[in-house]
């Protein structure tokens, strides 16, 4: 297994790239290759275990797939297997992004029943739910999920979970609903900029998506989609992990590739904070010349402030001057990285859904465990910014979703090695 040794102390400056957005090129590449008819050409993309993990699961459908630097090169499949095996379903929840066009597509599909992970049970009663709206019959047998429908026909649906709008049903229930008989109506649909992008997507190949960014999405089915050409949004994740860096080692980075539009929540937040944003056409500087003042946070989805950002923002506020406190509304069980962050001096008491944070002088270097991805990404700046080193194990939760994490963070004055343990 890979580890990361961060020396701490270095302040970050220079220009970084964000790549291509990971939860708008999954469902994206899932429509290309089940949906479409024919070739699509996706720009872009960003060079992610995830997506080589994705790509594994639709070759074994049938799809042909190419990725070269970051252009991703999909024949949709003549001959579609209908099984999403579950060695491969493990791997990645997003893998449940097929049941739906397989439906809609071949009349049937049987996906494995995606794992939970480290943030929480991640149920998928809001798909099946979807689905069934659609006319889908759906049963749960031995770990897998099986679904038919003859045709799927379009419906008025609610799709509000108990914890609000659910990405993944959305897209799913989406995709499904482009090759209904009739009218699909989603209320309660999910709007992070990766959903308008795969909405987008959609329409590029002949679907007929209205309400795209709002909490209502009319699809009107139609026969055929066809392969087509396009660029996926950079990663508003990605992009405020690295406002974070900068933040977080007092640096001067310029974050190249993203629009405010894009960042709404995490940007008023990082403000609020004291980091000061200087937003041009190509993307932001981030300055920190003060203190970081506490804030008060709740996730919430697109645009309340992404749980995707919960963990970079704690690390940020543990060098806060006064106390903050964090409630997450999205996730059941998101906080694994408040004990690491700890274990480097920080002072975050955890009462349920809230995390309190009390501000401390500095943090120091320690051996920490990566839990997600994004707990993986705030110990990787928790580390620069801390005195001494820093060594964060299980990496590969990191490459899920950033490219090249080191790399990036080198060419603007990092100092972090990979080695293998
Ligand atoms: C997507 O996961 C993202 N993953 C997650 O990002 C992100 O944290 C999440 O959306 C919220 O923004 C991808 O896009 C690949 P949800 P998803 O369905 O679709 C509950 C990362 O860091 N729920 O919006 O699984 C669920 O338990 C990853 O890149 C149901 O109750 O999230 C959660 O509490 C981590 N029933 C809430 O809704 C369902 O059927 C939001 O989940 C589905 C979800």
């Amino acid at each position: 297994m890979e580890k990361l040794i961060v020396k701490g102390g270095t302040r970050l400056k220079g220009t970084i790239p964000v790549s291509g957005c990971k939860n708008a090129v999954l469902p994206i590449a899932v429509a290309a290759s089940i949906l479409g008819d024919g070739v699509s050409v996706l720009h872009n993309v960003p060079n992610l275990t995830d997506v080589k993990t994705l790509q594994a699961v639709l070759e074994g459908l049938g799809a042909t797939i190419k990725l070269k630097n970051s252009t991703l090169y999909i024949e949709s499949i003549n001959h579609l297997e209908y099984e999403a095996p579950y060695d491969l379903v493990r791997k990645m929840r997003a893998s449940i992004y097929v049941l739906g066009p397989l439906v809609a597509k071949l009349g049937r599909a049987k996906v494995s029943f995606p794992g939970g992970c480290a943030i929480g049970p991640r149920p998928i009663d809001l798909h099946i739910r979807g689905l069934e709206g659609l006319g889908a019959e759906v049963n749960v047998e031995e770990g897998y999920i099986y679904a038919q429908a003859e045709r799927l026909v379009g419906t008025e649906m609610n799709l509000i979970g108990q914890h609000g709008p659910s990405v993944g049903a959305t897209a799913n229930v989406m995709m499904a609903a482009t090759l209904a008989q009739g009218t699909t109506v989603i209320h309660g649909a999910a709007r992070e900029p990766h959903i308008s992008d795969l909405a987008h997507f959609l329409n590029a190949m002949g679907a007929d998506i209205e309400g795209i960014g709002t909490p209502t999405l009319t699809i009107r089915g139609v026969k055929q989609l066809r392969g087509t050409e396009h660029t996926v949004i950079s990663d508003d994740i990605e992009a405020g992990t690295f406002i974070v860096a900068g933040a977080i080692t007092r640096g001067d980075v310029y974050v190249e590739g993203i629009t405010p539009e894009q960042i709404p929540a995490i940007s008023e937040k990082l403000v609020e904070a004291g980091v000061e944003l200087d937003w041009d056409a190509n993307g932001v500087r981030v300055t920190t010349p003060h203190e970081i003042q506490p804030v008060d946070i709740t996730t919430a989805p697109f645009p309340g402030f992404p749980t995707d950002m919960q963990a970079q923002i704690m690390g940020l506020l543990c060098l806060a001057s006064g106390t903050s406190v964090i409630t997450e509304n999205v996730h059941t069980d998101r906080f694994i990285h408040a004990a690491e962050l700890n274990r480097m001096g920080a002072n975050i008491a955890l009462d349920g859904s809230k995390a309190i944070i009390k501000g401390t002088r500095n943090l120091s270097g320690a051996p920490v465990m990566a839990s997600d991805l994004r707990a993986g990404a705030v110990l990787v700046a928790a580390g620069m910014a801390a005195t001494g080193e820093t060594v964060v194990s299980r990496v590969y939760h990191i490459d899920r979703g950033y490219e090249s994490i080191e790399k990036k963070l080198n060419d603007v004055g990092a100092n972090i090695t990979r080695v293998n343990e």
